[in-house]
C-alpha cells in the first residue's frame, strides 16, 4: 500500500490543479455581478471610459462630491458650477423597474412610489452601461458639440459641465473622479429582467459569446431617445387632452418644486401654496414669459457662463398628456 502514497499524492495535485482551472473559467454569476464584468467575460471589448490609473488626488469620494454638491470639497477649488449640481437634472438612482421601458408615465409612477425627483435628465445610474449620449434632438440644441459627446462619455460629461450646468469645465483629477463615482453607478445583473435561472448561460465564454452579449445588451437601452416638442398652438386649447389632476399633483412635486421650492435651484420660488399654484396656472395658456408650456417645452434660453436657465423636457422625459395632467392640478380649486 505504502508504495501508491506518492501516486495518490500526484493524482490528488493533478485534481486540485484542475479544480482551480475549472474554478477560473466558469466564474459565477450573480444578481451582484456587474453586467460589464459579464459583457467582458464573454469577450466584449471595454468601454472607452474604462478607468485604467487614477491620476493624484482622484477618487471616487471626489467624484461623489462634484456629482451631488458641486464641489471637490477641497478648499481653493472653485465650485464646478454657480447655479447646478449635477443632480439638479440627474437621478444617480434608476428610473424604471424595467430598463428597457421609455414611457414617461412609468418614469413617474416609479419616481412617486420610490420618492425620487422627475428630471429632465437622464439617470446617472447606469450611464457607464450606454453608448451613445445626446441622442436624438440633442443635436439639434448642441450642434456641433454633440459630436465628440456622441460616443465618448468623457466628453458628455465635459459638455455637461459647461453647458448644461453653465459651469466651468472639469479638470482631468475631476473627470476621472466623476467617472470613478460613475462606475459605482454600473448596472449589475439584479437591474436587469434576466430570470436568476438564466444566468449559468454567461458563466462560460463558448461559441455563442457574441449571442449572448447581444441578449444581455438587449435587456437595458444602449441610449436615452430624446424627442423635442413644441408647445400647443393654441395654448387655451392646450394639447387637446383632458388633465389628470391627481397625475399632476406629483409633476409638480416632483419635478418643479425639485428646482424651484426655497429657490433651490432658481430664482423663481414656488411652492405647494395656493399663490405659487394660482400664479403658475395664471399663465400657463398665455404667451407670457411665465407660460409652462414655454418652459417646459423650450425650457429658458441660455447665456453662455451668465444665468440659470431652466432645460427642457423632451416627450420622453414629460408626456403631452402629463403637461395637461400638471395644467390640471395648478387650476384646480
Ligand atoms: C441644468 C440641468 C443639468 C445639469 C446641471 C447637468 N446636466 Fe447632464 N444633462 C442634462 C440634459 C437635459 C441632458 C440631455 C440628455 C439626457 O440626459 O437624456 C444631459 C446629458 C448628460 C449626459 C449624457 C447622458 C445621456 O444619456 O445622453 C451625461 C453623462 C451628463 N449629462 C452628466 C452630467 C454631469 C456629470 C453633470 C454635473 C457636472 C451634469 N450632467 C449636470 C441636464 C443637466
Ligand atoms: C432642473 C431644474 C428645474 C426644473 C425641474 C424646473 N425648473 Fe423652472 N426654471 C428653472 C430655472 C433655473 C429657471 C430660470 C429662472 C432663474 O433665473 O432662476 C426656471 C424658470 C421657470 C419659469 C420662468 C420664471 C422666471 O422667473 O424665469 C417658470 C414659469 C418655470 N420655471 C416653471 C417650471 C415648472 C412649471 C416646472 C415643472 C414642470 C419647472 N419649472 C421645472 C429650473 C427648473
Amino acid at each position: 500500500m505504502k508504495k501508491f502514497i506518492p501516486f495518490l499524492l500526484l493524482l490528488g495535485t493533478i485534481w486540485c490543479c484542475l479544480a482551480m482551472t475549472e474554478n477560473r473559467v466558469a466564474v459565477e454569476v450573480s444578481v451582484e455581478t456587474p453586467v460589464w464584468e459579464v459583457l467582458e467575460r464573454l469577450g466584449e471589448p471595454s468601454p472607452n471610459h474604462s478607468i485604467t490609473f487614477l491620476p493624484p488626488k482622484a477618487s471616487v469620494e471626489v467624484g461623489r462630491n462634484i456629482v451631488h454638491f458641486g464641489s471637490t470639497k477641497i478648499k481653493a477649488v472653485k465650485q464646478q458650477s454657480a447655479h447646478f449640481v449635477c443632480t439638479s437634472c440627474h437621478n444617480t438612482e434608476k428610473e424604471f423597474a424595467d430598463l428597457r421601458d421609455t414611457d414617461p408615465q412609468k418614469r413617474l409612477e416609479y419616481a412617486a412610489e420610490h420618492n425620487l425627483p422627475f428630471l429632465p435628465g437622464s439617470p446617472l445610474y447606469g450611464v457607464v452601461n450606454r453608448s451613445s449620449f445626446y441622442n436624438g434632438d440633442y443635436e439639434k440644441k448642441y450642434g456641433k458639440l454633440v459630436i465628440p459627446a456622441r460616443n465618448d462619455l468623457r466628453e458628455a460629461i465635459q459638455l455637461c459641465a459647461v453647458e448644461c450646468s453653465q459651469g466651468r469645465a472639469l479638470k482631468d483629477w475631476e473627470m476621472e473622479s466623476v467617472l470613478a463615482y460613475l462606475w459605482t453607478l454600473e448596472l449589475k445583473m439584479e437591474d436587469l429582467a434576466i430570470p436568476v435561472a438564466d444566468y449559468h448561460k454567461y458563466t462560460i465564454k463558448s461559441v455563442d459569446a457574441a449571442d449572448l452579449i447581444t441578449e444581455i445588451k438587449s435587456y437595458y437601452n444602449q441610449d436615452s431617445p430624446a424627442h423635442f416638442v413644441a408647445p400647443p398652438d393654441d395654448r387655451e386649447a392646450g394639447y387637446g387632452m383632458q388633465g389628470d389632476p391627481a397625475n399632476g399633483e406629483p409633476i409638480y412635486k416632483l419635478s418643479c418644486l425639485h428646482c424651484h421650492e426655497d429657490q433651490r435651484y432658481s430664482f423663481f420660488d414656488l411652492n405647494d401654496g395656493k399663490l405659487s399654484r394660482r400664479l403658475l396656472a395664471k399663465h400657463f395658456p398665455s404667451y407670457s414669459y411665465y407660460s409652462s408650456y414655454q418652459f417646459i417645452r423650450y425650457g429658458a434660453p441660455s447665456h453662455p457662463g451668465k444665468r440659470a436657465y431652466m432645460p427642457q423636457f423632451t416627450s420622453e422625459k414629460m408626456s403631452n398628456q402629463q403637461v395637461e395632467d400638471l395644467r390640471a392640478y395648478l387650476t384646480k380649486k
